[in-house]
């Protein structure tokens, strides 16, 4: 019997169809969903340390900021009206992602990506034209419900989408457009601050209505996928779109078995609660236990206070803004190592290399700032070369973990869920993933103030505790069908116990149902 859903050669069958330019194209515009998250990360950091921008909205951060300038460098930004700027977006995103999986499930991916972009749009209007604080917190909340949508819809339109040779490429091409998006945010945010009249953060936030617009109009003129179309009902036409998309006549292997998977997936009535089996306990622990360590990394202090952080070791704000712009492209840079290793090294070698790799710059930089800036947050005249140092073992950080917990964060959690609990443990990765990129980004100036150089050993205390957790439990994903991935689980020391010979979930759902087959064919 085919497995449920299976998109990949998992009982000894592969299917035929090639990367057509239809397909690519179609993902390409689709990985916009990225562009625009990452265009969010990159904007506020570079935002918040605009004079005119503080001035405006912040006056008290923006006084201190300038009273205190000899004094304790660490509390500078300490200001909760901030962080709840910065903040709000990943909160508003949470439950978005939470709303999105039915919407995605029930109304199409298409159109859930339609509602992200409208959200998005919307939401950069009212932050372009903000007039005060809570204009901005609206507007960032409406950023963040568009986060949510096309977070959840996207990754899995992608996954739909591609031919399975393909698909782990594709979903890194998610993470791809997440740092090009970052690094596009800096470079404007470089340039508009320079603008006289003070004015530019305007032109920064509402630029996110250009990321918006592609993605909205993206989702109005892409294809929705065979197997949402499938699922509602759409069979014949979900057929034609099929050939359509592989770019051959012989589909009739893959569509039955993405009517199969549809039918299996519909005898689950609660995937929330088939979540909490037994068996699924590995899978569980992935979903929120990978998007939270990928978060413990630290790496948005870096991402959203860049900036800052470097205002504080003693940059004056051009080159505060320059250095950012330097992490950014560092950041697209080795995604793109992780584009061309993650299949022949693995995930494994790429998480714990990556991991040691970020262990030893936390180390050093929290070394440096600790020698320099002490306890007191007083560190004198700091010379040219210092700074140089501290933003060179950043950049050093920053590639670690953008070719390992960046892209992996998202790729690992969507490759190792069975179809019939795909959704709602996506739902989990995405909503943990959320809430700690918020809890990050709420508590890092506080922390900064009050752990000082300590931040950095906080975070590699959790490097070190995710290094360990990767060796010891995650399991090896490389080059294994999805279908498969049973197999990694029963022969894992630890997870064996939990999934048993029985336990296979898409097989296991296909035999069960026997003579299910395709409708309406
Ligand atoms: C993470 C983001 C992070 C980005 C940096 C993503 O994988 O989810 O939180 O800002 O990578 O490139």
């Amino acid at each position: 019997m085919p497995a449920a859903g299976g998109i990949g050669p998992g009982n000894g069958k592969e299917y035929p169809g090639n990367l057509t330019p239809f397909v690519t194209v179609t993902c390409i515009v689709a990985s916009m969903g990225g562009l625009i998250f990452g265009y969010d990360i990159g904007i506020s950091g570079g935002v918040t340390t605009m004079a005119p921008f503080l001035q405006k909205f912040f006056p008290k951060v923006w006084e201190k900021k300038e009273a205190d300038k000899s004094t304790n460098q660490y509390c500078q930004y300490d200001s909760q009206t901030l962080t709840m700027f910065t903040s709000s977006l990943y909160l508003a995103a949470l439950l978005a992602s939470v709303v999105a999986s039915t919407v995605t499930r029930k109304l199409g991916r298409k159109l859930s990506m339609l509602f992200g972009g409208l959200l998005f749009f919307v939401g950069a209007l009212i932050n372009g034209f903000a007039k005060a604080v809570w204009m901005l917190i609206v507007g960032r909340l409406l950023l963040g419900f568009g986060v949510g949508f096309a977070n959840q819809s996207v990754p899995l339109y992608l996954s739909e989408m591609a031919p399975y040779k393909y698909r782990g490429a594709l979903n890194i091409g998610f993470q791809l457009s997440i740092t090009v998006g970052i690094l596009v945010a800096n470079v404007l945010n470089y340039f508009f601050a320079k603008i006289k009249g003070g004015w530019g953060w305007r032109l920064s936030l509402g630029g996110a209505m250009v990321p918006a617009l592609i993605i909205t109009i993206g989702s109005l003129v892409l294809p929705d996928t065979p197997n949402s179309m499938i699922e509602r009902g759409q069979t014949e036409e979900a057929k034609t779109k099929l050939k359509k998309i592989r770019g051959i006549d012989d589909v009739e292997e893959e569509f039955k078995d993405l009517v199969a998977a549809s039918d299996a997936s519909k005898l689950v009535d609660h995937p929330w609660t088939n979540l909490l089996q037994r068996k699924y306990r590995p899978h569980l622990t992935m979903a929120v236990l990978i998007p939270f360590f990928q978060q413990l990394t630290g790496i948005n202090v870096i991402m959203f206070y860049a900036p800052v952080l470097f205002n504080t070791i003693g940059f004056g704000d051009d080159a505060s803004l320059m250095s950012a712009v330097i992490t950014g492209i560092v950041n697209v840079v080795a995604t793109l190592v992780s584009i061309y290793g993650v299949d022949k090294w693995g995930r494994r070698f790429l998480f714990l290399e990556g991991g040691v790799q970020m262990l030893i710059c936390q180390a050093v930089v929290a070394a440096s700032i600790g020698a320099k800036f002490g306890t007191s947050g007083n560190p004198g005249e700091l010379p040219k070369w210092y700074a140089i140092v501290v933003v060179l073992f950043i950049c050093v950080y920053v590639a670690g973990f953008a070719w390992s917990w960046g892209p992996l964060g998202w790729l690992v959690p969507s490759e190792i869920f069975p179809l019939e609990i795909r959704s709602a443990a996506q739902s989990v990765n995405v909503s943990v993933n959320m809430l700690f990129t918020f809890a990050v980004a709420q508590v890092f100036l506080i922390m900064l103030c009050h752990l000082k150089f300590g931040l950095f050993l906080f975070f590699a205390f959790f490097v070190v505790l995710m290094s360990i957790f990767v060796y010891y439990f995650l399991p090896e994903t490389k080059g294994i069908p999805i279908e498969e991935m049973n197999q990694v689980w029963k022969s894992h020391w630890y997870w064996s116990r939990f999934v048993e010979d029985h336990d296979h979930p898409n097989g296991g759902m296909e035999m069960s149902k026997g003579g299910l087959g395709p409708k309406n064919v």
